[in-house]
C-alpha cells in the first residue's frame, strides 16, 4: 500500500498481474501490466478486434465499448479498471447469422468508408437507444458528439441512425 496525497492506495505491479476480463458474457484471464489499457488487452491479446484503435487518445470514439451499460473509450480505461464490469463490444451484437438492425442500417445506407469509425458509432447508438428506446434527436445527437468519422461519411450514418430511430428500439 502506498500513499497518494496522505491516502492510502493500493499499488500494483510494475510487473504483470492476473486481471479477470467479463467481455461479452465470457471470463478472460490474462496476465497484464497495470498500464495496458483495455483496447490493448482486447486487441492484442484477445483478438477481440472490433474496437479500432485510432486516435488512442480519447478524441475520436473508435474504441468505442459499452461497460455496465455506459458507452466508454477503450483505449482510455486501463484493463485492470474494467475488472468486476460487464463489457460490451460490436462483436456481440450479431443476432445469429443477422446483423443487428443498427449494423444492418448501416450497411443498407452506405454508412462507411474506411470502416474504422463504424464499430464505434454503432456501439454508442446502441448506448444510446440501451438508455433512451425511443432517443430524440437530441439525445441522439448527444450520445454521438463523442464519436468522429474522419472520412466524412456523415450523411450515410445519419441515414441509418434515422432509419432506426423512426423503426424505434
Ligand atoms: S481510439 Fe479511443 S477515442 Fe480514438
Ligand atoms: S468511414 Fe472512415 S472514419 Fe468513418
Amino acid at each position: 500500500m502506498v500513499q497518494a496525497a496522505g491516502v492510502p492506495v493500493k499499488a500494483y505491479g510494475p510487473g504483470k498481474v492476473p486481471v479477470e476480463l467479463a467481455i461479452n458474457g465470457q471470463k478472460h484471464t490474462l496476465q497484464l501490466e497495470p498500464r495496458v489499457t483495455l483496447l490493448d488487452a482486447m486487441r492484442d491479446q484477445l483478438e477481440i478486434t472490433g474496437a479500432k484503435r485510432v486516435c488512442d487518445r480519447a478524441e475520436c470514439g473508435a474504441c468505442t465499448v459499452i461497460l455496465d451499460n455506459k458507452p466508454i473509450y477503450a483505449c482510455s480505461i486501463l484493463a485492470i479498471e474494467a475488472q468486476g464490469k460487464a463489457i460490451t463490444t460490436v462483436e456481440a451484437f450479431m443476432q445469429g447469422d443477422n446483423l443487428d438492425p443498427i449494423q444492418q442500417a448501416f450497411v443498407d445506407n452506405d454508412a462507411s468508408q474506411c470502416g474504422f469509425c463504424t464499430s464505434g458509432f454503432i456501439v454508442a447508438f446502441k448506448a444510446v437507444l440501451g438508455k433512451h428506446p425511443n432517443a430524440s434527436p437530441e439525445e441522439i445527437r448527444h450520445g454521438l458528439s463523442g464519436n468522429v468519422c474522419r472520412c466524412g461519411t456523415y450523411h450515410g450514418i445519419h441515414l441509418a441512425i434515422a432509419q432506426i430511430a423512426q423503426k424505434g428500439a
